[in-house]
């Protein structure tokens, strides 16, 4: 497995396509989800500096905090409701270059500016969602949700 991680060179596409070769080698040995995205929110958030980096897990109908790198988060999500639960519920990715313009967008901290929202998915049901914040505007793109959707999917299951 590999013990250090430094990405600091080329594109954004270069940074993700070494860093998910990264990921497959830390997931590959490890059956646990927890112990998995809790090395991912890691790698992603050192990788590239983001602003709060985690998941939340579909646990009692609501999404609830799991791993994550950042400030202090809200534990629970309800079904529809933020950038979270609206990725839930459409079962695809959501990304708002500003998130004060997405109508019920939670505010866990006022430093968060962009954001995106991947959903896991298992034979069609959402079982959990990584949520990225930016602390700039307009920070994620179609690369960003290529790789991650190619990220989560080594564990989703
Ligand atoms: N902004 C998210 C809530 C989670 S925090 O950003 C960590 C949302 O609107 O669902």
């Amino acid at each position: 497995m590999a013990e250090e991680l430094k990405i600091s060179e080329g594109s954004k596409e270069d940074k993700y396509r070494l860093l998910y070769t990264q990921v497959q080698a830390v997931v590959e040995g490890e059956a646990d989800i927890i112990a998995n995205m809790a090395n991912i929110s890691s790698m992603l958030h050192y990788t590239f500096g983001f602003w709060w980096t985690g998941f939340y897990r579909v646990y009692d109908d609501m999404l609830l905090l799991g791993p994550f790198q950042g400030p202090l988060a809200c534990s629970r999500i309800a079904f529809g409701k933020g950038v979270c639960g609206t990725a839930w519920k459409e079962k695809r990715v959501q990304i708002v270059d500003d998130v004060q313009l997405f109508p019920g967008h939670i505010a866990c901290s006022s430093e968060s500016k962009s954001e995106i929202v991947v959903p896991l998915l298992a034979d069609g049901c959402v079982t959990a969602v990584l949520d990225i914040d930016s602390d700039r505007y307009s920070t994620f793109d179609e690369c960003d949700s290529r790789w991650l959707e190619k990220i989560v999917a080594l564990i989703s299951r």
